[in-house]
């Protein structure tokens, strides 16, 4: 029984993503429905009033107009209350760090007090029973969760990783390739590998500036222009 209380049901990538309704520091949601056609970051805080989550929703609220341009949708939660939430968001403002100042926080962020949201997506595992861990989960515009992250209480977020995941899922889906290892945008990408003998002969005899190949397994593509 003790194991089982251990057990997070989360969503896993590909799933729909679990629909929930909240109040939030801008009005009531129903989530997914609300954001459908648009990328969403959904993604948890332990607590308000914490040293390093501060710091992440102002790296987070310096960027929402990039994620704005992708589409993409941030939405926070955070185990508080709607009122310590509006606090909080308010002393983030008075803050100066890291040459961001004046930071209005204008996603939303879910109250989920009782925790009903973050059980929904695992968010609640056993480093604290009143605590999220930081959780990012990237859900697609038909609501599908496409990427899973999780990072414990002591360490920040990077939001320039999550951005980058976003567009290599958003390019992966646009043309049909995948992204190596550290890909940034601008760089080659991969193509997908032969599904036949002929189409592996082909691609290693026909190789050009555009596509290469490593090996018929492993065969790149230029940005295109
Ligand atoms: C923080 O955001 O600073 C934090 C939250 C929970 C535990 C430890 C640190």
């Amino acid at each position: 029984m003790e194991e089982m209380q251990n057990v997070a049901s989360m969503p896993l990538i590909g799933d729909k993503a679990p629909a929930f309704h909240a109040i939030t520091t801008q009005g009531e949601i129903n989530f997914p429905e609300d954001y459908v056609g648009k990328w969403v970051i959904l993604f948890s805080h332990p607590a308000d009033f914490t040293p390093v989550c501060t710091t992440e929703f102002m790296t987070f609220a310096s960027m929402s107009d990039e994620f704005k341009a992708l589409n993409t949708e941030l939405v926070g939660l955070s185990i508080d209350s709607l009122y310590a939430h509006i606090a909080w968001l308010r002393k983030i403002q008075e803050i100066e760090w890291n040459g961001m100042k004046n930071v209005e926080v204008k996603f939303p962020v879910i109250e989920d007090i009782k925790m009903d949201v973050a059980r929904k997506y695992g968010m609640v595992q056993s480093q604290s029973t009143t605590q999220a861990v930081r959780a990012v989960f990237v859900i697609d515009p038909n609501g599908i969760v496409r990427t899973i992250l999780f990072y414990p209480a002591s360490t920040g977020r990077n939001f320039d990783e999550i951005k980058r995941v976003v567009l290599a899922l958003q390019k992966a889906d646009a043309e049909n390739i995948a992204t190596p290892a550290n890909w940034r945008p601008g760089q080659d990408v991969i193509v997908p590998t032969a599904g036949s003998c002929g189409t592996a002969k082909e691609r290693m005899e026909n190789q050009s500036e555009e596509q290469y190949c490593l090996d018929w397994f492993l065969c790149f593509r230029k940005e295109k222009k």
